[in-house]
């Protein structure tokens, strides 16, 4: 515990290990919008690599990633086909929208966060003119901590290139897919033309995100990110923090996955909360309340040091809940887990 809250908030909390920061002390950099930092130029080859593409793109954010990956496959008027709950459409502030004039359809998932076959054939636009045009596909993995099953997102992809659209994955959080199931990261990689995937979550780095794609798209994309301000200059400070952590931090996401089955088993245990189980994947752990204790709770688990985002309203199966959601990460150690299993045995309403 870095201080004396334990914070479950997401694991975009995590803060650079000693090691981690001597790296980027030590990291040779150059001038990256000249294309001169050698370890910028070192990440951006390693992650291409891991996903079996021929360039990738060092950005600030996984939102930047994102927005740069639509609006280089797609032209103002076109239309990208996502999840309803998917990051691109509901937490990245409309960008592609607002920014580029892309239109995004936002098709209803599943629990498990996936896309129907028949929802997406249904989808896409036949080219009339009164229509925008069905240009991308845009899927997510995980999602949520949900691993995406990788025949569905095959499939989804499939019926995309069929009808001559683009493809594009949001990893932000695909290492846990990828240390979850064994599959690599190239496996997924071949799905999608392009693949966005971040360093600053459970793999612990300060910042940054990477896009990889074709190297013509790549080139297209470098601009697209001049344009919108993304172009950094000796990042390779960062970019150091990327490269260890990719080398040191990927494997020990195993830990995340069993502290976060252990905590999903105990709260499953307390009258308090229902534990969505099937949904409980890799290291976000869901647990729902009844909408009007939700407060209590959560001012209950603020009085014992535990930080938490206010829960989320949700229906299911015809009722409304309040879903809490805590992360694991790789500040979160058993004793914070325990913390929280106890706070949560005591809390009384
Ligand atoms: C699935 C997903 N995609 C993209 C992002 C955006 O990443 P960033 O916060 O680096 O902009 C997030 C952030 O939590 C995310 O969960």
């Amino acid at each position: 515990m870095s201080d004396c809250f334990s914070d479950f908030r997401s694991d975009t909390v995590t803060k650079p290990s000693l090691d981690m920061r001597r790296v980027m002390r030590d990291a040779i950099v150059g001038d990256d919008d000249y294309s001169d930092d050698p370890t910028v130029k070192k990440l951006e080859e390693k992650v291409a690599s891991l996903l079996g593409k021929p360039s990738a793109l060092f950005m600030p954010s996984g939102t930047q990633s994102n927005l740069v990956a639509i609006l280089t496959h797609c032209q103002r008027g076109e239309e990208v086909i996502t999840g309803k709950e998917y990051h691109i459409y509901a937490w990245e502030a409309g960008g592609a929208s607002s920014l580029g004039g892309v239109i995004v359809n936002p098709l209803t998932t599943d629990e498990e966060g996936t896309i129907d076959l028949d929802d997406l054939k249904l989808s896409i636009k036949k080219g009339n003119s009164h229509e925008p045009t069905t240009k991308l596909l845009s899927l997510e993995n995980t999602f949520c901590g949900i691993i995406q099953p990788i025949e569905k997102m095959r499939g989804l992809s499939n019926l995309a290139r069929t009808h001559n659209l683009s493809t594009h994955l949001d990893g932000a959080r695909l290492a846990n897919a990828v240390v979850k199931t064994g599959n690599s990261f190239s496996s997924y990689g071949m799905l999608f033309d392009t693949i966005s995937v971040c360093l600053s979550k459970g793999l612990g780095a300060p910042i940054g995100s990477v896009l990889a794609g074709a190297p013509d798209f790549i080139e297209r994309a470098r601009r697209l990110r001049k344009q919108i301000g993304g172009g950094m200059r000796q990042s390779g400070i960062l970019a150091a923090a990327g490269i260890f952590a990719l080398e040191h931090n990927l494997q020990r996401l195993n830990d995340d996955h069993e502290n976060a089955l252990f905590l999903a088993e105990k709260l499953s245990q307390y009258s308090s909360f229902q534990v969505p189980m099937n949904i409980i994947h890799t290291n976000i752990v869901f647990a729902d309340i009844e909408p009007e204790k939700a407060s209590a709770m959560h001012k209950h688990l603020e009085i014992n040091s535990i930080k938490v985002n206010y829960p989320e309203q949700k229906k299911i199966d015809g009722k409304i809940i309040s879903r809490f959601r805590f992360v694991v990460h790789l500040d979160i150690n058993k004793e914070d887990i325990n913390k929280l299993i106890k706070s949560s045995s005591n809390f009384i309403k």
